[in-house]
């Protein structure tokens, strides 16, 4: 018999995100705490789409090894996700500038001066929001993109779903005549996801749960088998998690949560706490300040407050070391619709298959 063809590598997609970053495909597999490290965010841009290192699970040193082992395994472009509010975020953004590397990505949005700093040596700014006026304010403060992250994603997320939430910041950029590249985020595993991303005006995806999903991910097999096993209705949008709206998988501790039976993980808050504090040079009060505002407005319990310290070491638990006990394993909806765990390289280059596919297809419509 003969050998099967190798498939030909899918043509580049340029849109104004991919010239933007330097990347061929517009794909970013996003700064996913414990999981994005070295190896997924290399294979994601060797890949030819944009990998993104997670710093907020990183001290300072971790950080500078990570970054300068992601350059020892690619020559292509990357990103780092940075906490602004990090006590050390000022030096950690000096650390990508004397590194060249060229996309910062945060959570929220860093102060104006720090943008202006990262812009000036050529560092491209792409702040994540959930809401259409956060992206106006974002543009206004020097961002060069923005990563509109949907109520299906994994992790920290909104209430609105990616099919409203991308159409409405759209309209809100656009009634200001403000061009600014958008990425769409929250539910997206395919090619068809990519192309109607592009149908609605988006410059490109940004997968998370996706990315974990993968071979190159570090995550624990056993840990990668228990997300493969999950079907769409097995995460849920907890607050008694860490007091902020956070999706998970559905696990025996989040259903305690849920029903309100949290002495066991009310324990191991208070001891995870401080570990963590330790670990990444995190202020008590920044961990606390938001939970402290919403415990004087009366939305959260003293047990969310200290919960909200926890959560990472938690997640450190199943992420890093395989202990699915621990109980918090942050997930998108989406992986009710993944099955496999390919490389990055056969996962970039199905879903752009596919893509190039559908936009052919619809345009043969008109
Ligand atoms: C395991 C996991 C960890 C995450 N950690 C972070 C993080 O540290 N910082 C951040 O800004 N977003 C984080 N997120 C959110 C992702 O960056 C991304 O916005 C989200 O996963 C997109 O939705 P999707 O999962 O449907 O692709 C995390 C998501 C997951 C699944």
């Amino acid at each position: 018999m003969s050998a099967q063809p190798t498939p030909a590598r899918a043509a580049s997609l340029r849109t104004p995100f991919t010239e933007l970053v330097g990347i061929e495909y517009p794909i970013v597999q996003t700064g996913m705490g414990w999981v994005s490290g070295p190896s997924l965010t290399s294979a994601t841009s060797n890949a030819g789409g944009l990998g993104i290192l997670a710093s907020a699970t990183m001290t300072y040193e971790e950080l500078e090894a990570a970054i300068a082992k992601t350059k020892s395994l690619t020559d292509k472009p990357f990103g780092v996700n940075i906490r602004a509010d990090a006590t050390d975020a000022p030096q950690r953004i000096d650390l990508l500038i004397r590194e060249g590397v060229k996309v910062a990505s945060f959570a929220l949005a860093p102060k104006q001066e720090l943008i202006a700093k990262l812009k000036d040596h050529g560092v491209v700014v792409i702040p994540s929001i959930g809401a259409a006026k956060h992206a106006v304010k974002v543009a206004s403060w020097g961002a060069d993109a923005v990563i509109v992250q949907g109520g299906e994603g994994g992790g920290h997320t909104g209430p609105v779903a990616t099919t409203l939430l991308l159409p409405s910041v759209l309209d809100a950029l656009a009634e200001k005549d403000i061009d600014m590249p958008v990425v769409a985020a929250g539910g997206f595993f395919d090619g068809r996801g990519l192309a109607a991303a592009l149908a609605y005006g988006a410059q490109g995806v940004a997968m998370g749960t996706r990315f974990l999903l993968t071979s190159d991910s570090a995550v624990p097999d056993s840990v990668k088998q228990e997300y493969l096993k999950r079907g769409l209705n097995d995460t849920v949008v907890s607050v008694k998690v860490d007091g902020m709206p956070h999706r998970v998988l559905r696990t025996p501790l989040v259903e305690a949560l849920e029903s309100g039976n949290s002495v066991k993980a009310l324990f191991a808050a208070a001891r995870n706490a401080n570990e963590f504090k330790q670990m990444t040079g995190m202020r008590w009060t920044s961990m606390l300040k938001d939970g402290l505002s919403m415990k004087k407005s009366g939305e959260r319990t003293w047990q969310q407050v200290i919960m909200a310290g926890n959560t990472p070491m938690l997640l450190k638990a199943g992420l890093v070391e395989g202990d699915t006990r621990a109980g918090v394993l942050a997930s998108g909806q989406v992986v009710g619709m993944i099955e496999d765990l390919p490389s990055c390289d056969e996962l970039i280059q199905s879903i752009m298959h596919e893509a190039h596919e559908r936009l052919k297809v619809l345009a043969s419509l008109g």
